[in-house]
């Protein structure tokens, strides 16, 4: 694989980066996009049915079942080689910003640091009304368990839709994106805000823009280098392409 020599002479010598990730990056672990996780049982419902506060209210249960039955998906899985280049590209540039959409933790088990997770992360569990975190639970299968503290609902602690991200994390993402001189973007369809915005936030204040997807996407004629193909394996090479 090779890269153009322009991008590898300025992955050498950055020293802010930011990467934006989406579920692309999670692909060749064997984790199919939530839409595509839609199949067999869960076939029948709209993403709307099963991620958002008006689908908790109405069936809790259902919503419960489903998030159960992903997060045993997500703990079969490991990361992959796209995961572990952007934990060599942490060790190697002097600032360095992980952002990601994903809510299955595989960068953190890959070995990333410095990980900021828009969306949640699936493995993680709290009440929906007292917002305590739950480390164990009882799940009888019968009704979704219950908050130790207050005895509000638990629910996973993920973004589902028409909620707002966590603001802490937003914020770094946006700084993080406007302070950068080199932005990557991969594995993302670049459709769902505020995630998508970030790419230009950091383009307008003079970063370089480097998307890395297996197809063109709305930021494609706006970034700087688009490099494609799976991450998995463009990641290990650029890498290795720059830093030996
Ligand atoms: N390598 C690189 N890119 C890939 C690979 C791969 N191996 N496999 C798929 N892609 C690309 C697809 O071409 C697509 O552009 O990854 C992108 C995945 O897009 P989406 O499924 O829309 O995922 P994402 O951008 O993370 O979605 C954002 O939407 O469903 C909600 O909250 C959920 O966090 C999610 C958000």
């Amino acid at each position: 694989m090779t890269f153009p020599a322009d991008l590898l002479t300025l992955l050498l010598r950055t020293s802010k980066l930011a990467a934006l990730t989406g579920a692309g990056v999670s692909q060749e672990s064997g984790l199919r996009t939530f839409r595509d996780a839609q199949s067999g049982l869960w076939a029948q419902y709209r993403p709307e049915d099963l991620a958002s506060p008006e689908a908790f209210a109405r069936d809790p249960k259902l919503v419960w079942d489903w998030y159960a039955w992903r997060r045993e998906a997500v703990k079969a899985v490991r990361p992959n080689p796209g995961h572990y280049a952007l934990v060599e590209i942490e060790k190697r540039v002097p600032h360095f910003t992980l952002i990601t959409q994903n809510v299955d933790g595989l960068h953190r088990m890959a070995g990333s640091r410095n990980v900021l997770e828009l969306h949640g992360n699936i493995q993680r569990v709290r009440c929906s009304e007292c917002y305590a975190f739950a480390e164990t639970w009882g799940d009888d299968g019968e009704s979704v368990p219950r908050c130790e503290i207050c005895g509000g609902l638990l629910r996973p602690d993920v973004v589902w839709f028409g909620e707002a991200l966590p603001r802490e994390q937003l914020e770094a993402a946006v700084e993080a994106a406007r302070t950068c001189d080199v932005f990557f973007s991969i594995g993302t369809s670049g459709v769902v805000q505020p995630a998508a915005s970030l790419a230009y936030a950091a383009r307008n204040r003079g970063a370089v823009v480097v998307e890395v997807n297996l197809e063109p996407t709305p930021l494609t004629p706006k970034a700087d280098f688009f490099l494609q193909g799976k991450s998995g394996e463009i990641l290990p090479a650029l890498v290795k392409a720059v830093w030996g």
